[in-house]
Order: structure tokens, then C-alpha cells, then sequence
């Protein structure tokens, strides 16, 4: 009898036909969060589960699923994810990680140069009818923060960092960084954490958020960074500190920032972020071009058919669930 596999969202044709080749599809209910549907046989019943960032894999999931054998997940994040329960029943998670690099560096890039040069701000002011005759262009107007040549501090070398360093290199900026592990990478200076903060003109946020990052950059720490900085973050909201984030920001202490990612998504209309004109924001869309979701979807399914045939996954964040002998 073929295994069950839930998944949490639809499949393009291929990948599910790919996938059924293997097992027997079970669609949890789209839109729901999972933890509305453990007393639901469908949900008991499946061997594995192909999930997204935006749905919470508690311990309380996990339990109502006791055939359970993996976890796909279409994302290279995993703290939506109780690792600790499923490493604990030996339970392989899979993730997506390295197809997404270049992508979601392009995004942080982006909203660096967006939030330097009020391109949002500069769109809004258009549409809204504020372009006139009488303020067509001076020297002065709408005036934003040199990119070439000012300095980039990067928190987290991994390899999304690493690809922002190489485009910030492009852009003639000199490049610190500061990453847990003490790694060094080629064309980043290696600083502290103090130093990244003190001396950089823009800071970009690449760390996982686990409990020691959780509120990473809070009030502290944003008040050390250098008058006038720019802060992005493409990694995950609850990372930095966004009531801080707002105040430093409204006192005129941080220049501006670009943010893909919020503590609580969709972010609040009510956020003092929101609010403030120097802020560009977008929706959690750093990976979000049509090749590189589908290599997401394309890795989460090879991840699936290893779990269902009880090989070891090509991205598997706990790998100490497999047995010594099998470690390559
Ligand atoms: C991920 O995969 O963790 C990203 O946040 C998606 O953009």
C-alpha cells in the first residue's frame, strides 16, 4: 500500500505527478492552520508532510501524526518547525536551502538601494499627484544616501550574506561583517559585532532565527549603530526589534530601512513601521521569482521521495536522526 503524504498547499502538475509516483497525495485543507485539523483522520494518517514557512509544525502537530517518517519543507528557514520533537521520534526535516541564495540577495540589494534613494517614496510622491511645475527639480530635492563608497556591515556570512557581499562589491562598498561562527569569508572583513555596528551605513540582516537571535538587534544594540545607517533585513522579522527599530527611525537616529520580513506577517497596517515615510516594505518576497520557487518545490519533493523511501535527504537540517553508518 503506498504511504500518505500530506501537503499544505498545491502542486504545480509536475511536481505532484512526480510525488505520486511515489505515494498517495493527501491535501490538507489550504488556507487552515494545521492545528485546526489534529483530530482530523487525514492528518493522523499521513507518513509525511510537505509543508510551508507559513505553517507552525508544533509538537502538537507532530504528536497527532504518529506514522509520521518526514518533514518537507518548501523553504530554507526552519523556525516555524519544532525541530527539537522531531529529531527527538528520529524524524528527518528537509529544507530548501542554496537554490534560493542569489534571489533572495537580488531582494536584499534591492530594498538596500530602494530605502537609499527613496525610490518608494519618489513612486508614491508621483502617483499622488505631488509633482508640479513649481517643484519639477532643484539641488535639494528628494536628496537620498550615497551607496558607492559607503560602508556595508553584514550580520551572517552564510551563503545568502556571502552573495550580498559580492553585489555590494559591485557597487564599490567597502564590506564588514560579523557572523556567530566567527567564519571568514573572502572580500568581507571580519569585525565585531560593536564595530559593525558603529561603522556601518548599512546593515543587512542574514541570520536564522533560532532562540539566541530571537530580538537580536533590539533597543541596545540599535542604538550603538552609526547615525544615519540603513537597515535590511531579508532573513525573518523576529530577528530585530521592530518597536526599536520604529523609534530609532522616528527620532531621526537610523536614516531609513528595508524590510521583506516582520515579526508577526502579514505586518499590522497599525505598525509604527507602517507609518513611517522611509520605510519601504515588501511581503516576505526575497525568494519570490517563478524559478526560483519552482527549484523550492523541485528540492521539498526530492527531499519527500528520500523520506518515503527511507533514503537521506539531499537538505536535512537534523541529519543526527540518521544512523552513523549511513553518514557519507
Ligand atoms: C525561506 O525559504 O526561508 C525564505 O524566507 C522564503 O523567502
Amino acid at each position: 500500500m503506498l504511504k500518505k503524504v500530506g501537503i499544505t498547499q498545491s502542486l504545480s502538475r509536475g511536481h505532484r505527478e512526480e510525488l505520486a509516483r511515489h505515494c498517495e497525495i493527501i491535501i490538507l485543507e489550504e488556507g487552515q492552520s494545521l492545528s485546526g485539523l489534529l483530530a482530523r483522520d487525514e492528518l493522523s494518517a499521513c507518513h509525511g508532510l510537505i509543508c510551508l514557512l507559513i505553517d507552525p509544525i508544533t509538537r502538537a502537530v507532530t504528536d497527532a501524526m504518529p506514522k509520521l517518517e518526514f518533514v518537507s519543507s518548501v523553504s530554507a528557514g526552519v523556525d516555524h518547525i519544532d525541530i527539537q520533537a522531531l529529531t527527538e521520534r528520529g524524524v528527518p526535516v528537509g529544507h530548501t536551502p542554496g537554490v534560493l541564495v542569489a534571489t533572495t540577495a537580488d531582494a536584499a540589494f534591492g530594498l538596500l538601494l530602494a530605502a537609499a534613494r527613496r525610490l518608494v517614496e519618489g513612486d508614491r510622491f508621483i502617483r499622488e499627484g505631488n509633482w508640479r511645475p513649481d517643484n519639477r527639480w532643484s539641488p535639494d530635492f528628494f536628496l537620498g544616501k550615497d551607496v558607492s563608497g559607503a560602508t556595508l556591515g553584514i550580520i551572517g556570512l552564510g551563503a545568502i550574506g556571502q552573495a550580498v557581499a559580492r553585489r555590494a562589491a559591485g557597487f564599490d562598498m567597502r564590506v564588514i561583517g560579523w557572523t556567530p561562527s566567527g567564519r571568514e569569508v573572502p572580500g568581507v572583513d571580519s569585525v565585531s559585532l560593536e564595530t559593525l555596528l558603529s561603522r556601518s551605513d548599512f546593515v543587512s540582516v542574514h541570520l536564522a532565527l533560532t532562540s539566541s537571535t530571537r530580538d537580536f538587534l533590539d533597543a541596545d544594540k540599535i542604538a550603538t549603530m552609526k547615525p544615519g545607517a540603513v537597515l535590511v533585513n531579508t532573513a525573518r522579522g523576529g530577528i530585530v526589534n521592530e518597536l526599536a527599530l520604529a523609534q530609532a527611525l522616528d527620532c531621526g537616529h537610523l536614516y531609513a530601512a528595508g524590510l521583506d520580513v516582520f515579526e508577526s506577517e502579514p505586518v499590522s497596517l497599525d505598525s509604527p513601521l507602517l507609518q513611517h515615510p522611509r520605510v519601504v516594505v515588501v511581503p516576505h518576497i526575497g525568494s519570490a521569482t517563478t524559478l526560483t520557487r519552482a527549484k523550492m518545490l523541485e528540492l521539498a519533493v526530492r527531499n519527500a521521495v528520500a523520506g518515503l523511501q527511507g533514503q537521506r535527504m539531499p537538505h536535512c537540517v537534523n541529519p543526527q536522526v540518521y544512523p552513523l553508518a549511513d553518514e557519507g
